[in-house]
């Protein structure tokens, strides 16, 4: 059985390396990108302070995100590419940092207690194929060392798993 160790939030470079340490132990010698999928969203909320929602989405083709493996409120399915905070990155290939959810033209409410987010993109050689997407109550939740962190973890993620083609 896999235990999540508490870590000290203060020192988030410090926290972000330690979840990265528990994640790669977690996925150690799972190929399964659904259930690492999973089990990497159930890491990230239990241990992430401040959290809602946590989760992963797809492209399912050049125009379309399909929603993954989550922790939080259902959430919407379908995202289309250039849409939201999530389509919206997929475009410009960049991990977005939303302060405020409500100062973001076009921003997708799955869940109204949502106020800031942050979206990191899946990589692998074909190009970016996902990402992971969280969402906080609290306006201005996530900084740059946020998303240096959980960019480390869907680095570990994309490592540990195999894709189809
Ligand atoms: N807020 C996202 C939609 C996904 S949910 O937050 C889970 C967006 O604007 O793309």
């Amino acid at each position: 059985m896999f235990a999540a160790q508490t870590i000290d939030s203060t020192d988030k470079p410090t926290f972000y390396r330690e979840l990265a340490t528990q994640l790669k132990a977690l996925l150690d010698g799972e190929s399964d990108s659904v259930a690492n999928a999973a089990n990497t969203s159930a890491l990230i909320f239990q241990m992430v302070p401040d959290l809602n929602w946590a989760g992963f989405y797809f492209l399912a083709s050049d125009e379309e995100l399909v929603l993954g493996p989550f922790q939080g409120k259902p959430a919407c399915v379908r995202i289309a590419v250039g849409k939201g905070v999530c389509g919206t990155a997929i475009d410009l290939e960049m991990s977005m940092l939303v302060k405020d959810v409500h100062e973001f033209e076009g921003h997708i409410a799955c869940d109204a207690a949502s106020r800031s987010e942050l979206v990191v993109l899946l990589r692998d050689d074909q190009g970016v194929f996902g990402l992971i997407d969280l969402d906080s109550p609290t306006p201005g939740r996530f900084d740059k060392d946020d998303q240096a962190g959980i960019e480390a973890l869907a680095a570990i993620y994309v490592a540990a798993s195999a894709f189809e083609d």
